[in-house]
C-alpha cells in the first residue's frame, strides 16, 4: 500500500466498529490504563456512545495500528483535542499484548503517525505525557525527536499514590523556521 499512512511494519486505519469488543478487553488492561489514564471500568454500551461521538468529532481521531505481514490489530494510536487554529493536538499510542511490545510496532506507529499530523493535517505541535519516572518511555519519545517540556508533580493517582507524569512535545520546523 503506498500510503501516509504506511509504516515499514504496520500501517494505521481508522478504528471500526468491529475494533471495539477487542479494544475494550485492551484498555481494561492495568499496564495499558494506568499509562494511557484511562478511567475504568467502561461498559461496552459507554463505549459505543463514545464510538458513535467519535464519528462525528471534529476535534479526534483514531486510528488501528494493524501489523502489515497478517494485518493484525495490535494497538491503537489517537489525535484528540485538535485545536484547528493554534494548530495542535495531544497524541496517545498503545501497542496493547506484551508480546508484541518492544519489536519497532510502537515506534513505526509513532513515526507515520507524525507524519500523518504534520503533513496531512498541517498540525504544527503535538504534545502527550508519560510516567515521569519510566526509563523505557523517556527513550521511545527522545528517540521520536520530543522534548521533555517539563513535569506535572503529582498529577495523577495511580496504585495508591500520587505520580508525576513528564510533558512531552514536538513542533514541526523546517530550516529552524517554524511551519
Ligand atoms: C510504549 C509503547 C507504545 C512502545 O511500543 P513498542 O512497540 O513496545 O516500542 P518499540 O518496540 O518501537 O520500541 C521499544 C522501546 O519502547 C520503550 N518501551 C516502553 N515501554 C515498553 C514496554 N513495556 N515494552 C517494550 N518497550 C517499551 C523502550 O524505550 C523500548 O526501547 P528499548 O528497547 O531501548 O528499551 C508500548 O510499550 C506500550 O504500549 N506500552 C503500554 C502503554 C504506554 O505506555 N503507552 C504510552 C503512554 S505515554
Amino acid at each position: 500500500m503506498d500510503s501516509i499512512l504506511q509504516g515499514e511494519c504496520i500501517y494505521l486505519r481508522r478504528l471500526e466498529r468491529d475494533d471495539l469488543a477487542r479494544t475494550w478487553e485492551w484498555l481494561h488492561r492495568p499496564d495499558v490504563y494506568e499509562r494511557l489514564g484511562v478511567n475504568i471500568p467502561f461498559s461496552h454500551t459507554q463505549q459505543e456512545a463514545w464510538f458513535q461521538g467519535l464519528e462525528q468529532s471534529r476535534d479526534k481521531i483514531v486510528l488501528a495500528v494493524c501489523r502489515t505481514e497478517d494485518d493484525a490489530h495490535i494497538g491503537n494510536v489517537s489525535l484528540d483535542s485538535i485545536d484547528l487554529r493554534h494548530r495542535n493536538a495531544r497524541l496517545s499510542i498503545f501497542i496493547a499484548l506484551e508480546e508484541t511490545r518492544g519489536k519497532g510496532h510502537g515506534s513505526d506507529a509513532l513515526r507515520v503517525l507524525l507524519r500523518y499530523a504534520f503533513e496531512f493535517l498541517n498540525l504544527h505541535r503535538l504534545w502527550c505525557k508519560s510516567d515521569a519516572d519510566d526509563p523505557g518511555i523517556v527513550r521511545f519519545y527522545e528517540r521520536a525527536g520530543f522534548q521533555r517540556e517539563g513535569t506535572l508533580r503529582e498529577h495523577e493517582f495511580h496504585g495508591g499514590a500520587y505520580v508525576d507524569k513528564a510533558v512531552w512535545g514536538i513542533v514541526r520546523h523546517r530550516n529552524g523556521v517554524p511551519e
